[in-house]
């Protein structure tokens, strides 16, 4: 992670009106444990660790090394360190020699009453918010302030078959401040912002908030919500067909 990038997350947990919402969704979500080691693993410049893995593989030639499906490209998929809303002093992110972690409350009785989802920390936060059943502030100086909410939908169209990438502003202006993501993730101009899945699981775009303090990557069809039509898939068809065709004949 270059050290730009680093400085656009920082500024990006300072505004205090999200991080008041950002840090309650976060709080139970066990994920952001597994986002916070892997940020700052992040961090260190590649080549290094390269060098530094080297030194330890060299150091330790015996040791049978344990074979791990989550490498950084796929990290934000990987199943995270403690289940799923563990009580604090479980969760590896509160000190449990710290007695104040005990008086915390548990995600798991704070969680009980809210909207189920498959994924993160299993609530729909979108529905919770609502549904009124959350009110969170949007400025700890002015706890009066209304949020300013937009509704501008962008349809981002995905090649093949997976279905379109719908991004609403509306679900995202009523928790964030518009300066969170322009300009410094994104340029306010549809189709401006060069966007793919390998940039989201490497933690940038999207994934600088999905997979951390939103819902994880995993849930793949919250964002890919479009389908493509029939003639879409029919068209993609014929083209997969017709390149099995040629490819057939290129081999005699
Ligand atoms: C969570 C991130 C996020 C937040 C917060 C956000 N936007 Fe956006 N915005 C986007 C993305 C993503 C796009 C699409 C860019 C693309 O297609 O390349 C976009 C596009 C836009 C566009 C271009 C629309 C067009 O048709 O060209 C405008 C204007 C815009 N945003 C204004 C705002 C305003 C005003 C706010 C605050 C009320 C806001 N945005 C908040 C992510 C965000
Ligand atoms: C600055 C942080 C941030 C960024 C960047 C961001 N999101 Fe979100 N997104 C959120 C938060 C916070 C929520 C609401 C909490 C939740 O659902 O987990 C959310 C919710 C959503 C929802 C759920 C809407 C619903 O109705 O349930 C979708 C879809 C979504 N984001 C797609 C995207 C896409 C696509 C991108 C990239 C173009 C993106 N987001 C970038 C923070 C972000
Ligand atoms: C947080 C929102 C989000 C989630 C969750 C998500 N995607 Fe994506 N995905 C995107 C965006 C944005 C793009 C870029 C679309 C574009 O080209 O503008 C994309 C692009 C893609 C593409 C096109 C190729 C590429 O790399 O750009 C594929 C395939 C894909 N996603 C598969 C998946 C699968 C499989 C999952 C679940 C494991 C998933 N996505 C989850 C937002 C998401």
């Amino acid at each position: 992670m270059s050290p730009s990038m680093l400085n656009r997350i920082e500024r990006l947990r300072i505004p205090a009106r999200p991080l008041l919402l950002i840090s309650i969704v976060a709080a139970g979500l066990s994920l952001i444990a597994v986002a916070h080691g892997e940020s700052s693993s992040a961090t260190g410049n590649s080549k290094q660790s390269t060098v530094q893995q080297k030194i330890t593989k060299e150091k330790q030639p015996k040791q049978k090394r344990r074979p791990s499906a989550a490498n950084s490209f796929n990290r934000l998929l990987k199943k995270p360190l403690a289940p799923s809303n563990a009580p604090p002093s479980e969760d590896g992110i509160h000190d449990p020699a710290n007695a104040g972690t005990h008086h915390l409350q548990w995600p798991s009785e704070a969680f009980q009453d809210l909207p189920k989802s498959g994924d993160g920390n299993k609530v729909d936060w979108v529905k919770s918010l609502h549904e009124g059943l959350i009110t969170p502030f949007v400025s700890l100086e002015e706890p009066e302030t209304e949020p300013f909410i937009m509704d501008l939908v962008i349809v981002r169209e995905v090649k093949g078959s997976m279905p379109d990438v719908v991004y609403p502003h509306k679900e995202h202006t009523e928790w964030l401040d518009c300066t969170n993501c322009h300009d410094e993730i994104f340029t306010p101009e549809k189709g401006k912002n060069q966007i793919s899945m390998a940039a989201i699981l490497l933690g940038r775009k999207c994934g600088i908030c999905h997979g951390k303090v939103a819902f994880p990557v995993s849930d793949c069809r919250r964002c890919h919500s479009k389908p493509k039509t029939d003639e879409q898939l029919r068209a993609l068809a014929k083209k997969s067909a017709w390149q099995g065709l040629t490819a057939g004949k290129a081999k005699q």
